[in-house]
């Protein structure tokens, strides 16, 4: 196993979502980790294109070394956002709800197996929940269209930019693509591609690897 860097959680960051805060979402929390002393990480959820909003780690952009995480503190319905080789990887620990509510975007998402190869899923994501454990996706936060970070909608129901029957997940404010609680993006909208699953593995029942499955 090559070099690993623990992630330490810093700090609370709302639900990513600008204006939501306070909002319905309030009692979600979306978790910052940072992997080598970047401090201004702040902006990683926001509606900004990804290149503005997230300063990746020199050290892990010239090191691509995986990333060892301790998820344990992530609780039901909270996300972890922690840096992966510059990117933005969530790690979002689902809800039975939000795990429910996979069967129903089932028919809606445009690739609900994970076949399509711009962006490989791992063999151990290719299925419904797209993750090892159901209850836990780890995904990369880039839209496969043209490169910004969607934010979380993890409230069902109408509201402003989706569909009065949504089910909860993320939306892409760029362009409207809209994904569901496993990263499927949905029939019909601009990006061509599921949320990329990065290579990753438990080395222990909360402790994750990110970036090394040891078939990388
Ligand atoms: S960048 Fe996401 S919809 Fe265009």
């Amino acid at each position: 196993m090559s070099e690993a860097m623990s992630a330490a959680a810093v700090g609370v960051a709302g639900s990513g979502t600008p204006g939501e805060a306070g909002g319905v979402d309030k009692d979600r929390r979306t978790w910052i980790a940072i992997t080598c002393g970047v401090g201004a990480v702040g902006g990683v959820a926001t509606a900004v294109p990804f290149v503005a909003s997230f300063a990746p780690s020199e050290r892990a952009r010239a090191a691509g070394a995986p990333v060892q995480v301790d998820i344990s503190g992530v609780k039901p319905g909270e996300k972890l956002v922690v840096e992966w080789r510059g990117k933005p990887v969530w790690i979002v620990r689902r809800t039975p709800e939000q795990l429910e509510s996979l069967k129903k975007t089932e028919p809606l998402v445009a690739d609900p197996n994970s076949q399509r190869t711009q962006y490989p899923t791992p063999d151990y994501a290719k299925n419904q929940y797209r993750s090892i454990k159901p209850e836990v996706f780890v995904g990369v936060g880039i839209c496969s269209h043209l490169g910004c970070s969607p934010v979380d909608k993890f409230t069902p129901g109408a509201q402003p930019s989706l569909p009065d029957d949504w089910a909860g997940g993320f939306l892409c404010p760029c362009h409207g693509s809209t994904f569901d609680f496993a990263g499927r993006v949905f029939k019909n909208k601009p990006a061509p591609d599921n949320l990329e699953v990065p290579p990753h593995m438990y080395v222990s029942d909360t402790v994750l690897l990110i970036g090394e499955d040891k078939k990388a």
